[in-house]
């Protein structure tokens, strides 16, 4: 039975604090994501940062298939968390499914199907739900496992052939509705794939692409140099910094051109890449200084927006008006002209940059200390800007 009137196209952005998905990637309420890495690159720790800090009433999270040890933290964590929200445990509005990978087969397929159920009882009753699974691939491994001791033909990789379409129907079910009562609720889902060696082309990654709107890819090589989270600023995407309402939201509730910054900041880190990679061909005096110029505000944008200490109480939650604040001033300083006479000139300057804005990263928002760093930014900022 349909509990719901209608289920219109989500809009209403879904803080999760985390500043490279709500900045560059937004997550809408009752929008679905993805979470693609290669083992250890960091899937578990950033759904745990996702589902503290997330902006929702509800949170569900379904460990499926994963190291008992890491639920047995989440179970130890958990309760000792204070909620931001309501001051009082994060426990209190946090449901478990736990499926670890040494339990049984059929009852790591139902555990998603459980807690998705589990999620929409919830939003029928007017709450925004966060999903959260970890790891769909250890689900649709147990799909495979059931679907073979069946006898059924075996599609790619011996998944069942409607792979595809067991996964594109789960994720449908999130969604934002409006209820028979007027009242509106939400289910957000995020499930994390490991895909065996980081292949990116194997079924479930490939079925999930099709299904989820946002993809937050980790790279083995951010994860590898520390750059966390490491998720990849170019390869990652959300379909819905396109959908025209989501836009006019953000715009709104933001800042009047947020999205167009956002873009812009993007190009920022993509003009960076391709400056980095001629570096590394030609050789640091074999390129114009501009081109250091660019790699080295790109990097400005990588330490200072996109990484985040998910383990530091001021850093590891960045709410809105702060990652604003922090996205224009990273774009205005990337707008200037420095004056530079030689390459080995521009690392250093940056490098005492990026360290004035972490510094700032680490204090509370707004406060004295806080200002303090921003005019000692400033005025490092003028000593070599163009005129
Ligand atoms: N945001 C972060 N800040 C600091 N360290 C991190 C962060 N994310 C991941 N790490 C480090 O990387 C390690 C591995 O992360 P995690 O357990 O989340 O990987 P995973 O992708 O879930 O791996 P698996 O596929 O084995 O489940 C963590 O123990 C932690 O030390
Ligand atoms: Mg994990």
């Amino acid at each position: 039975i349909k509990s719901y009137v209608e289920k219109p196209r989500p809009y209403k952005l879904m803080e999760t604090g985390v500043r490279t998905l709500d900045t560059l990637n937004p997550m809408v309420e009752g929008g679905t994501g993805f979470i693609p890495g290669p083992f250890g690159a960091g899937k578990t720790v950033l759904q745990h940062s996702i589902s503290k800090n997330a902006d929702a009433d509800m949170i569900i999270f379904a460990a499926c298939g994963e190291r008992a040890n890491e639920v047995v933290e989440m179970f130890v964590e958990f309760p000792e968390l204070d909620d931001p929200r309501t001051g009082r445990k994060l426990m209190e509005r946090t449901i478990i499914i736990c499926n670890t990978s040494n339990m049984p087969v059929a009852a790591r397929e139902a555990s998603v199907y459980t807690a998705m159920t589990i999620g929409e009882y919830y939003r029928n009753m007017g709450l925004k739900v966060l999903l959260l699974a970890d790891s769909t691939s250890r689900w649709a491994q147990a799909l495979r496992e059931m679907s073979n001791r069946m006898e059924e033909l075996p599609g790619p990789d011996a998944f069942p052939m409607d792979l595809p379409a067991i996964v594109s129907s789960f994720y449908a079910r999130a969604g934002f509705v409006h209820l028979r009562s007027g009242e509106t609720g939400s289910i957000t889902f995020i499930g994390t794939v490991s895909p065996a060696g980081g292949n990116l082309k194997e079924p479930v990654t490939e079925s999930t692409k099709k299904a989820a709107r946002c993809f937050y890819a980790l790279s083995q090589a951010r994860a590898d140099s520390k750059r966390y989270p490491a998720v990849d600023p170019i390869d990652s995407y959300s379909k819905y910094l396109e959908y025209p309402e989501v836009i006019d939201y953000l715009n709104q509730n933001v800042h009047p051109t947020w999205v167009e910054d956002v873009l812009h900041a993007k190009d920022l880190l993509l003009r960076g890449r391709e400056a980095q990679e001629q570096i590394n061909i030609l050789g640091d005096d074999g390129v114009p200084l501009s081109y250091h110029d660019k790699y080295w505000k790109s990097e400005m944008m990588d330490r200072v927006i996109l990484q985040q200490d998910g383990f530091d109480a001021v850093d590891s939650s960045t709410p809105m008006p702060r990652q604003k604040f922090m996205l224009e001033l990273i774009l205005d300083i990337c707008a200037k002209d420095f004056v530079f006479e030689s390459y080995d000139e521009v690392m250093p300057y940056f490098v005492k940059l990026i360290n004035i804005c972490k510094q700032m990263n680490y204090v509370e928002f707004d406060s004295d200390k806080f200002k303090g760093y921003e005019e000692e930014l400033h005025k490092a900022v003028d000593e070599r800007s163009a005129k």
